[in-house]
């Protein structure tokens, strides 16, 4: 037992502005309570304290809050409906100039796959990115743009030649032109203000980890966010029940449009 987790929940808040409430509570304990006790630390008061005063440790904590995996073009089929369905209906009712939003982008496979993807209708010098995330220590990797051959195993190959170089064995660096579409930012869905008048906002894999309340109110924040008649892009298993009392349209299931 490392001690009472409501009182470091609290404490947590305090110290980051991080409110582990919204957050589904089995899960979150577990994965806490597992880096606590790698690092020998016994209780949660004394986590707290080293926290206070190691900020190496304390960034491996908001990182290990939740699982970083990502991918580029994750779930090719709902790629392929944003590619050809989304896209062209946004451009034609609001010309070149989209503003997008990929919210909890991780490791940036999102916000670049999103920039390939667009690539085809409109000039890449007309295509800018908002990619944010709580991690700082993910966004500086997505900013490096480097992956594993793993993660790019769904890049469509004339994208993988156009935009990426090998740099070791295994290893693919994506291109400078394709990163200087992707502004990066840290946000916390959960408190920070959100962008305004998005064309389209994508947010997958990680409304998973949080309360139906949480949810709710973050659904809210995008439906404010978007532009009437534009589109919030969820993970597989994200469908929204309520949809419509959230003021979206679904579109194919993991398309919402603001109504
Ligand atoms: C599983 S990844 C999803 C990555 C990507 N969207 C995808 O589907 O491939 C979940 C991401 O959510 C981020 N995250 C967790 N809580 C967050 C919060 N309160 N605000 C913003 N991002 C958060 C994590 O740092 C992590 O990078």
């Amino acid at each position: 037992m490392l001690g009472n987790y409501e009182e470091f929940k609290k404490a947590v808040y305090q110290l980051i502005k991080l409110d582990l409430n919204a957050y589904k509570e089995r899960q979150m304990k577990r994965r806490i309570d597992a880096l606590i006790t790698k690092h020998k630390i016994t209780s949660y008061t004394d986590f707290i304290q080293e926290i206070k005063q190691n900020t190496v440790l304390l960034d491996e904590f908001v990182n290990y809050l939740t699982i970083n995996v990502s991918e580029f073009y994750r779930n090719p089929d709902q790629w392929k409906v944003l590619e050809e369905e989304i896209f062209p209906q946004l451009l034609k009712a609001n010309g070149k100039s989209l503003k997008i939003w990929s919210a909890a982008c991780s490791t940036g496979d999102e916000p670049y796959s999103l920039v390939m993807c667009l690539s085809k209708f409109v000039p890449l010098s007309n295509i800018k990115v908002i990619a944010t995330d709580i991690d700082k220590q993910i966004i500086e990797k997505a900013k490096k743009g480097e992956y594993n051959e793993k993660y790019i195993k769904g890049i469509p190959q004339e994208y993988l030649t156009k935009y990426f170089n090998k740099i070791d064995d295994k290893t693919y660096r994506i291109s400078d032109e394709i990163k200087r579409c992707v502004e990066f930012y840290r946000h916390d869905l959960l408190k920070d203000p959100y962008p305004e008048g998005c064309h389209i906002i994508i947010c997958r894999n990680v409304m998973i980890y949080f309360t139906e309340e949480a949810k709710t109110e973050i659904y809210k924040k995008f439906n404010e966010s978007l532009k009437k008649d534009c589109y919030l892009f969820v993970g597989s298993t994200e469908q929204i029940i309520q949809a419509q009392e959230l003021g979206f349209k679904s579109h194919k299931s993991f398309f919402y449009r603001k109504l």
